[in-house]
């Protein structure tokens, strides 16, 4: 199972917590401002290494304190695997397995952590950045290459872009060019697999949520009929002018359609929900099928945010994917939750099992 312990010191208003979960589902009920967002934060966090609330990782130390530490023991492998995080105010220290970790990365394949809060559906609505880092987040489960190529990719734009600043020529230009090609080819190759596999589960879930498949429509950053190489080429006057590289994969996104029309502009607010939540289950269904036993799925009070018949269309389907769940909740009454579940009752940020 993903985590069979977890700890929070001093996370917003939790102070200290310590739980022994379920392997299955995991329900937390407290009154408004009690901790329960903070909770799913806080695991989050341990996966993912920032919270799905907000940018600032300073706002999620305790008040008053100066730093956080968050651990959990992942045992969805062979054997099970202690993660831990300290953040403080100048720096963030990360563990996995009883050794240090140079970032996030480590702990990510361990506990791969998926949230459906009530800002989902800004999938949907913003624009392509969101839809880029959810794709990243699939390639990177199953692609072993993808962390390095996306690292050297970046690196070369960085590079690329500071020479573009200072109005460098193209020779200058030109010495990134080839780096920032290949890399951008490869991680595009890198997502077009992933959005293969991720076709099917997605077409399944949307039929199951919405009565109609849900497909992602991939555009790689640039036109479509030329080399990233040319394209780059092609566009040094514009990119001085600008002051930026235009081309690559780093202007990619992956529209959404419901039915085989885009899903913003089709579907209402609660169906919006629906669809971003479907993205979230295909996701981890893929997730688990790569390294099974380890995905979370994080659901912060979806009794709030659906009405209760979409509601019943979402859980239907979170059952079908094998995650390991964490649910908020005001009152307590999920339906649909899997019959074995733990209840915990949160209070003013403590928590004890129900
Ligand atoms: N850094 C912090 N230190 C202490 N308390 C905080 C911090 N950040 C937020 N809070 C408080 O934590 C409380 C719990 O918030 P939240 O987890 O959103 O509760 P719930 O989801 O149960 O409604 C709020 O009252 C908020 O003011
Ligand atoms: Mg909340």
């Amino acid at each position: 199972m993903p985590l069979s312990w977890f700890r929070a010191e001093q996370f917003r208003c939790l102070a200290s917590v310590e739980l022994e979960l379920d392997p299955v589902a995991n329900v937390f009920v407290g009154p408004n401002a009690s901790g329960k967002t903070s909770l799913l934060e806080a695991a989050f966090f341990l996966g993912r290494g920032r919270s799905f609330r907000c940018r600032q990782r300073d706002t999620l130390i305790r008040h008053g304190q100066d730093a956080f530490v968050l651990a959990g023991r992942s045992s969805g492998g062979v054997s099970p695997v202690m993660l831990g995080v300290r953040a403080r105010r100048n720096g963030t220290e990360w563990q996995a397995g009883g050794a240090p970790a140079a970032g996030v990365a480590a702990l990510a394949e361990q506990f791969p952590a998926q949230v459906i809060d009530p800002e989902i559906h800004k999938l949907l609505e913003e624009g392509p950045g969101r839809r880029r880092r959810f794709l990243d987040w699939g390639v990177f489960h199953v692609e072993p290459a993808f962390l390095s190529t996306w690292r050297r990719y970046h690196l070369a734009l960085r590079q690329r872009n500071a020479a573009l600043k200072q109005d460098r020529g193209d020779s200058d230009l030109a010495a990134w060019e080839q780096e920032l090609a290949a890399s951008g080819e490869e991680l595009v190759r890198q997502r077009e697999a992933y959005l293969e596999r991720l076709r099917d589960p997605l077409e399944a879930i949307g039929k199951a949520l919405l009565g109609s498949p849900i497909t992602l429509v991939h555009s790689r950053g640039w036109d479509e009929k030329r080399p990233l190489l040319e394209a780059l080429e092609a566009d040094r006057a514009r990119d001085r002018r600008y002051r930026a590289t235009q081309a690559g994969p780093h202007r990619g996104d992956a529209a959404v359609e419901v039915g085989g029309r885009a899903a913003k502009d089709r579907v209402s607010r609660g169906q919006q929900k629906l669809v971003a939540a479907g993205l979230m289950l295909a996701q981890l269904q893929i997730q688990e099928q790569e390294r099974p036993g380890r995905s979370a799925l994080l659901l912060d009070d979806p009794a709030a945010e659906l009405d209760s018949e979409n509601l019943g269309l979402l859980m239907a389907a979170v059952r079908t994917v094998p995650a390991q769940i964490w649910v908020t909740s005001l009152r307590g009454e999920i339906p649909g939750l899997p019959g074995q579940s733990r209840v915990f009752h949160v209070e003013q940020g403590a928590i004890r099992p129900g």
